[in-house]
């Protein structure tokens, strides 16, 4: 069985249910997802190996090979076309896709296995969503509904809003009670320790309980897969959650509504992923699978799917490929486009650009040139690259531009330095993939280099000689 069979025999069926990792039905052969690639726009939808299984990995990587892909589609695997697709500009703002549509996911941000077959999360950077405002029997007003997703425990951050669940189909902040959503994040009232945590967005307020106060009941849940629930019905709601790998589920939560607009609700029934009922779009966070239902599941129900959740067997898998760059090793990165074939990633200053460098060069522009690799920052399956002439120094993406900047000790810094090399696009070497914005390569561009993606909104975006551009060969330092 699946999740949705369960919820069904628990009589309370899936009205949406959404996962790019598997069939969350036995039965369920059609497509999961579907993905859209760079090199010309195709697109391909992505189905389970077999009937209730893993999706099929390897058809996506055949697919997007030698290039860059996006998903497009979150297919709802219920039959009720719930499907989720790039999320509109909302009250809070636009996203900096075409007409102000949020970005779409990398294809390939984050890998995991499932009882060792490989498989792709919806991996949600700053800017991203996922959306449908004409849905089919999600509930509305004060009716009864659950909502389970599976997230990255490990992935979060405390701006607004990383949710999965019921939102507005205006794509506006509508009113207290307008949304129930799951929220995973270090944003909100939150709980013990420092987050993330699993609270519910019921719109203008984050909440981990029944009133708007911190909950010592609500644990941080920082397991590298978590299973997080929000369930309501009129005059009362919960938390749950649980490691998604291991366990069983606890209850953070069960009570009142909080007072000012919130009880009876005021549900509306679109469904937002990895953003906010207005479009509110800095949060980030990993979504591996998750559903919504008609009713109010029992405990014992969510029990049996968090068993199927675990009996899933989640895990990590490596982040990288093409020739390994090893932590230790002092390197130099040599451009691989035909104008640059002599020139190195070379930093002045913050600025990084593309300079002729040879062993006949001073030593001081070497030094430029050369980078020791580190451990990743924010992810220790990546890598980060320490200056090699300015201490503390990492190369970092700031408004997607590269710079060279002493670490800050924050936790945005950490991201901003984490990359994940990748087999070279144009077959050449590494192209280094930002672990925090998966659509985001290593690029030079007019000389400078960028933290660019495959025909974005900025001109260092470009298309034209992009796999060349993000493609460079690694070497023993220069110095
Ligand atoms: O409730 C938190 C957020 O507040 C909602 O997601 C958004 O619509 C509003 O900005
Ligand atoms: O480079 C993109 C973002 O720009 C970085 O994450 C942040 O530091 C800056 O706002």
């Amino acid at each position: 069985a699946g999740p949705c069979d369960i919820y069904a025999a628990g009589e309370t069926p899936c009205a949406a249910a959404h996962s790019t990792t598997r069939a969350l039905f036995s039965a369920y052969t059609g497509s999961l997802y579907q993905i859209k690639r760079g090199s010309d726009g195709a697109t391909t939808n992505i189905a389970p190996l077999s009937a209730g299984g893993v999706a099929n990995a390897a058809a996506q990587d055949a697919f997007c090979a030698s290039t860059t892909c996006t998903i497009t589609t979150i297919f709802d695997q219920t039959g009720l076309g719930n499907h989720l697709t790039q999320a509109p500009p909302g009250g809070a703002g636009s996203g900096t896709d075409p007409n102000g549509f949020d970005n779409l996911a990398a294809a390939d941000g984050a890998p995991a296995t499932l009882n060792g077959q490989k498989a792709y999360g919806v991996f949600i950077s700053p800017g991203t969503g996922y959306r449908n405002d004409a849905t089919t029997g999600i509930a509305i007003g004060d009716t009864a509904e659950g909502i389970y997703a599976v997230f990255d425990g490990t992935h979060y951050n405390n701006r607004c809003c990383f949710d999965y669940g019921n939102a507005e189909p205006s794509n506006d902040d509508t009113g207290n009670g307008h949304m129930e959503a799951i929220y995973f994040g270090n944003g909100g009232d939150g709980g013990a320790g420092s987050g993330p945590w699993i609270q519910a967005d019921l719109e203008n307020g984050l909440f981990s309980r029944g009133t708007t106060a911190s909950n010592p009941g609500l644990p941080t849940m920082s397991s590298r897969f978590v299973t997080a629930i929000i369930k309501g019905q009129p005059g009362m709601w919960e938390i749950r959650g649980g490691d998604g790998a291991s366990g069983g589920l606890s209850t953070f939560y069960s009570g009142g509504r909080p007072g000012g607009g919130y009880n009876p609700m005021h549900k509306e029934g679109a469904i937002v992923l990895g953003i906010g009922g207005d479009n509110s779009n800095r949060a980030q966070g990993t979504f591996y699978e998750g559903a919504m239902t008609f009713g109010f599941p029992s405990d014992a129900t969510e029990n049996l799917v968090q068993a199927n959740i675990v009996a899933a067997r989640y895990a990590a898998t490596s982040l990288t490929s093409g020739p390994a760059i090893i932590v230790g090793s002092a390197v130099s990165l040599r451009a691989t486009t035909a104008c640059c074939a002599n020139r190195f990633i070379s930093h002045q200053g913050a600025t990084i650009s593309n300079q002729i460098v040879n062993t006949t060069s001073t030593t001081a522009l070497k030094l430029s040139a050369s980078w020791t690799v580190v451990a990743g920052l924010a992810n220790s399956g990546c890598i980060s690259f320490l200056s090699r002439d300015t201490a503390k120094s990492y190369i970092r993406h700031f408004n997607f531009q590269l710079l060279v900047n002493a670490d800050d000790g924050t936790q945005l810094f950490k991201e901003d330095a984490t990359f994940c090399p990748q087999a070279g696009k144009n077959g050449q070497g590494n192209s280094l993939r930002s672990w925090s914005y998966p659509t985001h390569y290593f690029r030079h561009f007019n000389g400078i280099l960028y933290a660019a993606s495959n025909g974005g909104p900025q001109d260092f975006d470009a298309t034209f000689s992009f796999n060349d551009d993000v493609s460079w060969v690694v070497s023993a330092a220069f110095a």
